[in-house]
């Protein structure tokens, strides 16, 4: 099977100033990975790069066996198959946990189909299935500005999953939330895209939850990558480096 993303050589900059410079990564089917960096090291750009989203950038992008090509959003297909959960989660507040949901379905109906809301038993049991796996069944006619923030990021979730991606992307998932919090909300991200099969992408500022969840870390730094090893073979030398190191390349560069 096809890598779920390879990238070569992607360079980026805003306004002249460097965001991605020179990074490869490859990421097999399945694979849970986090991108571990300081604040303005990348992350985000790296995820809209795979997202479709960013403009102007060089080198080599594929996603899901398809190229991605500068300048050229991706198609509705291809859009369903990369799910992202957006850290502000992004949800309608005036409609129910269920309708919020179901939103994830959008994207395998025809235009008409969703203009008139004519969902088929597909996009149901997708729906039911979501809502089950992440603990909401007994909420899904609440509307969701009447649950808890917690819960709001579960319905997030839930969307994501009935959406049936091949790829999950996710942006700092957890930084809003206590340890204990961050904690289930990454145990039911990886446990649900483990049991599926989806490879999942996240950025995260938690090195010790990162090493829990994730098979590999990918550590950024002003826009270069630093490491990128098994996340059981993540060292305190690789944290200081990566937060407190002087200029990247300069030493430790671990690449496996
Ligand atoms: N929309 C933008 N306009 C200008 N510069 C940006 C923009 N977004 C990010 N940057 C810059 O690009 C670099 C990488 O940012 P970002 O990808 O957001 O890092 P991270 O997500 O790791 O905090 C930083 O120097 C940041 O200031
Ligand atoms: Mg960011």
């Amino acid at each position: 099977m096809s890598a779920t993303v390879a990238l070569s050589n992607i360079s980026h900059q805003f306004d002249g100033i460097a965001a991605l410079q020179d990074v490869s990564l490859t990421v097999k089917p399945g694979e849970i990975v986090v991108l571990l960096g300081a604040s303005g090291a990348g992350k985000s750009t790296l995820l809209s790069l795979l997202d479709g989203r960013l403009d102007e950038w060089q080198g080599q992008a594929e996603v899901l066996g398809s190229k991605l090509s500068e300048g050229t959003a991706p198609t509705r297909q291809k859009r369903t198959e990369v799910g992202f959960i957006f850290q502000e989660f992004a949800l309608v507040d005036r409609l129910s946990v269920y309708q919020n949901v179901m939103n994830g379905r959008l994207g395998h109906m025809r235009v008409w189909q969703s203009l008139w809301g004519r969902f088929d038993e597909r996009d149901h049991m997708a729906v039911s299935a979501a809502l089950r796996d992440t603990g909401l069944a007994d909420l899904a006619r609440r509307r969701t500005d009447q649950i808890s923030g917690g819960q709001r990021q579960r319905v997030a979730i839930a969307r994501c999953l009935a959406q049936e991606p091949k790829l999950i992307l996710a942006d700092e998932p957890v930084s809003n939330l206590d340890p204990a919090h961050a904690e289930k909300i990454l145990a039911l991200i990886t446990g649900q895209a483990r049991k599926r099969g989806i490879g999942v992408i996240f950025s995260s500022h938690q090195p010790e939850l990162s090493q829990r969840f994730a098979d590999r870390i990918v550590g950024l730094r002003q826009g270069e990558i630093l490491f990128d090893s098994p996340a059981g073979q993540i060292t305190q030398d690789h944290i200081k480096q990566l937060y407190y190191g002087d200029t990247p390349g300069g030493g430790l560069r671990v690449v496996s």
